[in-house]
């Protein structure tokens, strides 16, 4: 047993000799200590079963212990051997790794779903339309008489050729389209692209995307309109959020009105991105016009309804006093980024 722990502490004396052993030495150091068959120290533990009892409890615990000992040695001069074969390579293999590039949805697109999947909650579904619209759609079944100055509101882009084809300047002719389509009662949001001959500057861009309301049914009145928006406003930018209806002029919509809500970057007391003055308009609305149902042979004695348009690229801006539209076309990844979500993930 003396002789047993004996070698067991010249063994250990060996342990110095692996931080300096390059790869060669490694191996060998390995079988001559661990080796299945002949290594110093498989011998000592294959002759364990043959000592006394104390003797065996004794050098086995010494044993064992050493085992360990080399093995974290040897791993770790392992380790290192492989790092510095890393680096000479010009490789640093504890240089951490790059995230993936996952990309996202746009911050517009991302609000316009919200807007949508709030609506869809008390009962709306999706509609769409083309992009390129007749005058009939965009202007005409909407109640704009022919030259009327409110057709030069919304200055347009023409295509050639016959047929009077524009691009649509808002989602609005989705309304026509939608009552042509389906009797009421109707209950849709409808949402796209539309363009106009706008200068690109801060707040205009000459394409935008477009979100539009439409109920039609039996009873529906302007409390309906008031309500259904005002609990839109507060579920999509919160709870505190006040509203405000201001008359405005639509041919389409008889009354109509523009809604203010209470500005969510300042909370109301006045701010740059609200221009001090606590609110911030994002929709215009109002009651269907008779005209426009009559047009889509809805039986304007019988129903009434609502509508509503608003542009998801300037709520988001209102949401988080974002001052330029334009930062939405650059595709500067260090803007878009700021908004991914965790499912769509930063780059
Ligand atoms: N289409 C109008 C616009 O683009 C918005 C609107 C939609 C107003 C529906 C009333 C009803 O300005």
């Amino acid at each position: 047993m003396r002789d047993l722990l004996a070698a067991l502490t010249e063994l250990r004396e060996r342990l110095q000799e692996i931080p300096q052993a390059d790869e060669r030495r490694l191996q060998d150091l390995k079988t001559e200590i661990l080796g299945r068959k002949a290594g110093a120290l498989t011998k000592i533990l294959v002759a364990l079963p043959g000592l006394e009892p104390a003797a065996r409890k004794q050098v086995g615990a010494a044993a064992n212990t050493l085992k360990r000992e080399f093995e974290a040695a040897l791993a770790a001069r392992e380790r290192g051997l492989k790092d510095a074969a890393g680096v000479a390579a010009g490789v640093d293999l504890k240089m951490p790794g790059r995230a993936r590039w996952r990309g996202g949805l746009h911050l517009v697109t991302r609000v316009m779903d919200e807007i949508c999947a709030i609506f869809r909650e008390i009962g709306f579904t999706r509609a769409v339309g083309p992009e390129v619209e007749t005058e009939w759609y965009n202007f005409g079944a909407l109640n704009f008489p022919k030259d009327h100055p409110a057709i030069d509101a919304q200055d347009s882009f023409y295509l050639e050729g016959e047929g009077g084809y524009l691009l649509r300047t808002h989602t609005s002719p989705v309304q026509i389209r939608t009552m042509e389509q389906h009797r009421p009662p109707i209950r849709v949001v409808s949402l796209g692209q539309c363009y106009r001959r706008d200068p690109f500057d801060p707040s205009h861009s000459p394409v935008f995307e477009q979100v539009e309301g439409l109920v039609v049914d039996e009873g529906v009145t302007f409390v309906d309109l008031k309500a259904t928006l005002s609990w839109w406003a507060r579920r999509f930018f919160g709870p505190a959020t006040r509203t405000r209806f201001s008359p405005s002029y639509f041919p389409f919509t008889e009354p109509s009105a523009d809604m203010q809500v209470t500005c969510a970057v300042c909370g109301g007391s006045g701010c740059p991105t609200c221009k001090q003055t606590g609110w911030i308009e994002i929709l215009g609305s109002g009651m269907v016009h008779p005209a426009v149902l009559e047009n889509c042979k809805i039986d304007s004695e019988r129903y009434s309804g609502f509508a509503f348009g608003m542009g998801p690229a300037r709520i988001a801006m209102a949401r988080h006093g974002i001052p330029d539209i334009r930062l939405f076309f650059e595709s500067d990844v260090r803007f878009l980024a700021q908004f991914a979500d965790a499912a769509g993930g930063a780059p």
